[in-house]
């Protein structure tokens, strides 16, 4: 029933390229509840965990391409802070198992306020009875407890999403590509078994990213933490000379994501190279190595100023641009994880103090 592989993560792993293409089949599906939802002013993301951060990169999208004013909270906190939902909102919930008990409850206070649409990947769960709309991830059933094929399905359907309610077909277009490009990163599996070795008995690790890539440098440090049990944490990269710059030593292993920028005029900054989140992490990832550290670089293949600044780099095709890095840069760092898992004799699928579905607050 694995396929082959030795863990159900690494079979889930290997999926992702023909979850992708199961998903992109949703479109129409999507344009109908699209149809049927219309005059949305505000969106408000909720989820927990890994499906907090696909909502992380649903805020980005919503508002730097569509422009829609958009939140991400964790479920966990949405009693706390959101009060402002009204009949123009739409709140939209991300849940694998459709039975997370933080989600649920946010859920229900967001039914009596606002219009509800639940991404969910099980069929008959609890969020898909509840929430007035749903749209079903379809990523077939993961028994990793770590999400992996089914965070890569629920970053498609808010891709789709956008895609449909701000009418940009190019998003569809730069999905299609997609599938090819996590192929050749699923090959390059040696050079990440090879960084795994070297890597493997630290104690800390620091992830950075900007823009779209925070939410995968959060997501890259997650996986770590579950199945490896050593200590990550994630940082917009901005954020690094603010505090966590002190924690470097020699030695530091620091993984950093920068694909090729996207360019965007800004009505705040105006035409300011402000989204150029590449060079600006460009120039932490100096800072850090220049403190010692360790860089693991993932960023384009022609990037030849930020391979130099590296001691280990994950490539990528220079077409995929940062907007939709999310879903192929996230790869290799669940492979990085899944394999220092494996090498310290841990057991990936099965990580300690972990339940795949959690249905207590
Ligand atoms: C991480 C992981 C958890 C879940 C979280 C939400 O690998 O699996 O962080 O993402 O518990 O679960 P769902 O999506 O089922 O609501």
């Amino acid at each position: 029933e694995k396929g082959g592989y030795d863990h159900f993560m690494l079979k889930e792993i290997h999926e992702q390229p023909q979850v992708l293409r199961d998903t992109l089949r949703e479109i129409k599906a999507i344009q109908q509840v699209v149809d049927e939802i219309r005059e949305i002013k505000r969106i408000c993301f909720v989820a927990c965990g890994t499906s907090y951060h696909a909502a992380l990169v649903g805020k980005y999208l919503f508002e730097s391409i569509l422009h829609i004013p958009t939140d991400a909270i964790i479920a966990s906190e949405f009693q706390y802070t959101a009060n402002a939902l009204d009949e123009e909102t739409l709140t939209i919930f991300i849940t694998q198992s459709g039975e997370t008990a933080d989600t649920l409850n946010a859920l229900r206070a967001a039914n009596k306020k606002s219009k509800t649409l639940a991404i969910v990947n099980v069929l008959g769960s609890t969020a898909t009875r509840e929430a007035d709309h749903v749209i079903y991830t379809r990523a077939g059933p993961e028994i990793g407890v770590a999400a992996t094929k089914t965070y890569i399905s629920q970053l498609a359907c808010i891709y789709m999403l956008a895609a449909t309610i701000g009418q940009k077909p190019d998003i569809i277009e730069d999905l299609r590509k997609l599938p090819e490009e996590m192929e050749k990163i699923l090959e390059k599996d040696e050079l990440i078994k090879d960084i795994a070795k070297t890597y493997k008995d630290e104690s800390d690790f620091l992830f950075i990213g900007r823009g779209f890539s925070y939410p995968t440098a959060l997501e890259g440090a997650l996986k770590l933490k579950e199945i490896t049990y050593i200590h990550a944490e994630a940082y917009a990269s901005g954020e690094l000379k603010h505090g966590p710059i002190a924690l470097i030593e020699k030695g530091t292993p620091v993984v950093a994501i920068a694909p090729p920028p996207l360019f965007l005029k800004s009505e705040v900054h105006g035409d300011k190279e402000f989204r150029n989140s590449h060079t600006l992490t460009l120039s932490n990832v100096k800072e850090v190595k220049s403190r010692g550290a360790e860089v693991i670089g993932l960023g384009s293949e022609d990037d030849e100023e930020f391979k130099k600044n590296t001691s280990d780099y994950i490539s990528f095709n220079p077409s995929i641009r940062e907007e939709i890095s999310p879903i192929l840069y996230i790869i290799p760092l669940q492979l990085l994880a899944y394999y220092i898992s494996v090498m310290k004799g841990e057991d990936p699928d099965h990580p300690r103090n972990l339940a795949k579905c959690v249905t207590v607050v």
